[in-house]
């Protein structure tokens, strides 16, 4: 069997989980589902970042110890994967005694082949980002993200050779189009190799100043950078360097916000170079919701809360939203109203009500029960057409990452099941007793519902499952409803003569908007 790995961000745990984390691993979920449903074994990896200045400052803050707080916080996201229905396969803590190995081997390996130096060092180090900016990179002095003085610090560190990797790098990366994408993204990569402005990286604190952290294995009197340690988990948590997973799962994919780029793909693939460990297969990265076209932060108090979100509006059309209105690597702004858009026109007005009359008229026509059916006409075969081009798109598309735009081929397909319903009219044929006829378009409908409820798995899990039960099929928590999701694109068979479907359907009850 296939596998694939897939990761998300580990995130930090000096704040409360919020819309931008739910996001990145409602995604993260529904690749993972998708490549269920392709058959192949994946496995979704997400966690907490535990060390440095900022969670020491914020257990401070709560009074309490640096282990007790990132213990509460981190319980605090992974609470909320199952509120998300995220499947995940193992929640990774960089202060998990594995990691912590891991990261001191990877140190040595790569200490080892003379990739680690010691030097004196003078920067200007911004607190907040926990990173040295250089003279160049400075704003009227300030640090351009947090728009603070930096202080200036001068110690002796440990530095990763990352220069005498980035020639590589650019060629790998002009040479793989899609080793980054979306393309953008690419590009901003290239043009970063390309200016010349990267150079070593520095990968210690001194213990003098900071003790929460990975102790380098080649001098106890310092730790490791914060981001060469966290980085380290997408192999640590899989049992790297002996382990039966690592050696099933890597390399994987990661996925991450436009924030994270640099340390992903330049940090990372340098590191892992270094170690002569094999890179990994792409870096997907999206853009930011804002909300009142703002990104969201504590501080300009415009955070949604996933949680509230799915109490008022339940977590599939949430999840769909989320997906459908994003184009992945673009920014989207979050609203409500923009929300109910989506659930009254996509959710309840097509897809919910195409399951409502549906299942009604099957009800009123045949009791319920699939009937036996030969005739196909042409209007028929348009619409198994139709639907192995919608199909095959949506697989595609899903495949690239292109989530808003599976869903809209998919929508056009909804669309037209609910047109073939009016040009139809079922209830003229019933009228005119032409029952082969009303089987026929009954036996269409049914078996083309059935394999949208099949593709919307990965999006909306319980919905899909739902939807097929209404439709008689038996399912599984959890489990991927059919074993091959391609083959529903190639063969277009119909549900079984005399299975049972449920009598009605409300998936969707519409909101109403009082103004
Ligand atoms: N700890 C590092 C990541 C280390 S990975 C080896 C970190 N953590 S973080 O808590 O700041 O998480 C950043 C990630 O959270 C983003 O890359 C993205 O996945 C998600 N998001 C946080 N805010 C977001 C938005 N407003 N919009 C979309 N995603 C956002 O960086």
């Amino acid at each position: 069997m296939k596998s694939f790995f897939l990761t998300t961000p580990i995130y930090y745990v000096n704040a409360k989980p919020h819309l931008g984390h739910a996001y990145t691993n409602i995604v993260a979920d529904a690749i993972i589902r998708f490549h269920k449903l392709l058959g192949e074994d994946a496995f979704l990896l997400t966690g907490t970042d535990e060390h440095g200045d900022k969670i020491v400052q914020a257990a401070e803050k709560e009074g309490v110890s640096p282990k007790e707080f990132v213990d509460l916080v981190s319980a605090r996201f992974q609470e909320l994967l199952p509120q998300l229905n995220i499947d995940y396969d193992y929640f990774v803590r960089t202060t998990d005694e594995a990691h912590k190995n891991a990261v001191q081997d990877f140190l040595q390996k790569v200490h080892d082949t003379g990739d680690i130096y010691f030097a004196d060092f003078g920067g200007h180090y911004c607190y907040g980002c926990e990173r040295f900016y250089t003279e160049k990179e400075l704003e009227n002095g300030l640090c351009p993200q947090h728009r603070t003085k930096p202080d200036f610090i001068h110690e002796k560190n440990y530095f990763f050779r990352m220069s005498r990797y980035l020639p590589w790098l650019r060629e790998y990366v002009a040479a793989h189009p899609d080793f980054i994408r979306p393309e953008r993204y690419r590009k901003e990569v290239l043009a970063m190799l390309e200016s010349g402005d990267l150079e070593d990286l520095c990968i210690s604190r001194p213990k003098s100043r900071l003790t929460w952290g990975i102790e380098l294995p080649f001098d106890k009197d310092y730790v490791c950078y914060v981001w060469f340690d966290a980085l380290i988990n997408y192999i640590s948590a899989i049992s790297w360097p002996d382990g039966a997973q690592y050696a099933r799962y890597w390399p994987g994919e990661h996925l991450v916000a436009k924030d994270i780029l640099k340390p992903h793909a330049v940090f990372w693939p340098t590191m892992l170079k270094a170690a002569g460990l094999p890179l990994y297969q792409h870096l997907n990265v999206h853009g930011y919701w804002l909300s009142s076209a703002a990104k969201m932060s504590k501080s300009l108090g415009n955070i949604v809360e996933p949680g509230k979100m799915r109490e008022r509006f339940g977590l599939d059309a949430f999840r769909y939203f989320l997906l459908r209105e994003m184009h992945f690597g673009a920014d989207a702004n979050f609203s409500e109203d923009a929300l109910i858009g989506r659930i009254n026109a996509d959710l309840s007005n097509d897809l919910g009500n195409l399951f409502s009359r549906v299942l009604s008229m099957l009800a009123k026509y045949f009791g319920s029960r699939v009937p036996q059916s030969e005739q196909r006409e042409t209007d028929d075969d348009a619409i198994a057409e139709l639907c192995a081009s919608a199909l095959q798109n949506y697989v595609q598309l899903f495949g690239r990452v292109q989530f808003a735009q599976a869903l809209e081929s998919l929508w056009e397909l909804v669309r037209a099941l609910n047109k073939y319903v009016d040009s139809q009219a079922p209830w003229t044929l019933f009228k005119q007793g032409d029952t082969p006829r009303l089987a026929a378009v009954m036996h269409t409908l049914l078996a083309t519902m059935r394999k949208i409820a099949v593709c919307l798995w990965p999006v909306m899990p319980d919905t899909s499952l739902r939807m097929l039960e209404q439709l008689g099929q038996r399912t599984e928590k959890n489990e991927p409803p059919v074993a091959s999701l391609e083959m529903e694109i190639t063969s277009f068979e119909g549900l079984a003569a005399d299975t049972e479907l449920a009598p009605s359907s409300n998936l969707f009850p519409r909101i109403d908007v009082k103004k």
